[in-house]
């Protein structure tokens, strides 16, 4: 029951199998869906029962990119996971909640994308998130989000609004049923290149991670690749369909892995045998 005595769309103490991630920045463009379905698949691979919401209805990217993917395994007659997905509608209070009750019925682990603007099933889903994933690239631009720096030293100044929205999400979550959300900035599409902007970016997260509690954690290198994928709803994790793997490929995949396991996820038979 909520606090108000009504209903609890999302009460999640009736769901307490289902992992929750959500991918989450409302800054556009950041890599939220291709984290996202990397990790759906990449889950699901493992033999984890997995579903998805994509609850940007406009693009849709990685509602597109599974469908993508099962008309590669009718197309291409192999056999790839496929996780279960749906679409949001852009209302809170329209087709999430039940997606979310069905969603978390069955499932070891829920991905829900969202888009990258202020959305009102978003910051639903941003409060029900067991790990909450923010994908940031590299650049102050993506960092004004979450946090200010002085222009002159570069040291943070004050939290943003996206982290004072996460800051109210938890609080919320922690007086509905006592959980902590596990917030992770993700760093996506490093480009090692970028040797002294990488530095300076990486001493203000670590400055603002202190203030506002998230995890730090790397995530995909900028790579072609990624962008290739989509047509087919591969990812890098689809060893059988690249047959011979270049170095980059085979560097790509060890970069997954470790974003995989940075991310701490239960393990797959510890959601199943709970
Ligand atoms: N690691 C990467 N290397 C190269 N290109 C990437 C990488 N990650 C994402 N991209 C590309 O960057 C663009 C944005 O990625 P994506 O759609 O995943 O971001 P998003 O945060 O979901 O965007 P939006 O906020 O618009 O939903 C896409 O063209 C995608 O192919
Ligand atoms: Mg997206």
């Amino acid at each position: 029951m909520s606090e108000t005595g009504t209903e609890a769309p999302h009460d999640r103490t009736q769901v307490p199998r289902t992992h929750v991630i959500v991918f989450a920045n409302e800054k556009g463009g950041t890599g939220k869906s291709t984290t996202a379905v990397h990790v759906a698949i990449g889950l699901a691979s493992k033999g984890a029962r997995v579903a998805c919401i994509d609850l940007d209805h406009r693009q849709r990217t990685l509602g597109r990119y599974l469908d993508n993917r099962a008309a590669t395994v009718t197309r291409a007659a192999i056999d790839l996971v496929v996780p279960v997905h749906a679409t949001g509608d852009g209302r809170a209070d329209g087709v999430f909640p039940s997606l979310y009750r069905d969603f978390t019925d069955g499932y070891d682990f829920l991905v829900i994308d969202t888009p990258g603007r202020d959305d009102p099933a978003a910051r639903i889903a941003a409060a029900l998130a067991d790990t909450l994933v923010t994908p940031m690239n590299d650049s102050f631009v993506d960092f004004d989000l979450i946090g200010q720096v002085d222009p002159e030293t570069y040291k943070v100044v004050r939290p943003s609004f996206y982290s004072e929205l996460i800051w109210d999400a938890r609080k919320a979550r922690a007086r509905e049923d006592g959980t902590t959300i596990d917030w992770v900035v993700l760093r996506n599409r490093l480009q090692y290149l970028e040797a002294r902007n990488m530095r300076r970016v990486s001493e203000a997260l670590d400055q603002l991670a202190r203030r506002v509690g998230f995890r730090i954690i790397p995530g995909l290198g900028e790579r072609v690749i990624y962008r290739e994928l989509f047509p087919k709803g591969l990812t890098l994790l689809d060893a059988k369909e690249f047959g011979g793997m270049g170095l980059s490929h085979v560097a790509a995949r060890q970069e997954l892995r470790e974003m995989m396991a940075a991310l701490a996820l239960p393990d797959v038979g510890a959601t199943q045998a709970a």
